[in-house]
């Protein structure tokens, strides 16, 4: 039983819907349904792995359109001035990977003063 487990554990792994492998062979990421289609350097560019965490939002908008699109597409949450992408705080201004995560769950940086469940939807 020893030996058949992890044989077992690897073939789950394989069939999880969106695993995808990184160049280097390193662990396996997952990629969210919406972007499933997607390449790693259409997010990573160029950039060595070591920096990937640092995804930067004009990789996010060269699909996703300008700042001020991204807001309109929440512009129902301006009223109580709760737009995640058009905030009390910082406006336009709050980077997206404060609340997007793409292999991982994401997580919503106004949720760490305040309880978003009450303003707005979990972030995809
Ligand atoms: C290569 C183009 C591309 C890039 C780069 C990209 N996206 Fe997307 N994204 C899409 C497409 C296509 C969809 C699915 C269609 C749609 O919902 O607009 C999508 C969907 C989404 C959705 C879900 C929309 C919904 O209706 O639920 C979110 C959230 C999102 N993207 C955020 C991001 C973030 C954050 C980044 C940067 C880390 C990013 N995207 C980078 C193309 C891209
Ligand atoms: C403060 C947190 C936060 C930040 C920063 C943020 N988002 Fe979002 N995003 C959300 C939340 C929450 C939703 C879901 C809103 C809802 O449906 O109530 C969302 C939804 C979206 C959607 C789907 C909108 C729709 O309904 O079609 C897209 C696309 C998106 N975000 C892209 C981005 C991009 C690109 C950035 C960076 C420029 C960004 N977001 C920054 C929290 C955030
Ligand atoms: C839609 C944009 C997007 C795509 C496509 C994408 N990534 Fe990422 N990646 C991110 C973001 C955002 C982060 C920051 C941490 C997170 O969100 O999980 C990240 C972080 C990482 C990290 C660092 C691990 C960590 O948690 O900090 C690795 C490794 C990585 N990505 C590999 C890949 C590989 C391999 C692919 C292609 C199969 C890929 N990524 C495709 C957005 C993307
Ligand atoms: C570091 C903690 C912190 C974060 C993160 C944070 N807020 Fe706040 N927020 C506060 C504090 C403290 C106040 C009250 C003081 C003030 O008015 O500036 C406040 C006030 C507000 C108000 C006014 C509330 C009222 O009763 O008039 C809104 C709306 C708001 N925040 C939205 C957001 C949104 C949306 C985000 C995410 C983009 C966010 N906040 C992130 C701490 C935070």
């Amino acid at each position: 039983m020893k030996i058949i487990k992890p044989i077992f554990l690897f073939a789950v792994l394989f069939s999880i819907a969106g695993m995808a492998y990184s160049s280097s062979g390193s662990a396996p990421v997952s990629l969210k349904e919406h972007h499933k289609d997607l390449e790693c350097a259409d997010c990573h560019g160029n950039e060595s792995e070591e920096k990937y965490y640092l995804t930067p939002s004009e990789a996010c908008l060269s699909c996703h359109g300008s700042r001020q699109e991204v807001a309109e597409l929440t512009k129902e949450l301006d009223a109580g001035n709760v737009n995640p992408h058009r905030s009390f705080h910082s406006g336009t201004a709050t980077e997206c990977y404060e609340c997007h995560r793409e292999h991982k769950l994401s997580r919503n940086f106004c949720g760490n003063c305040h309880d978003t469940d009450l303003w707005m939807n979990p972030v995809p």
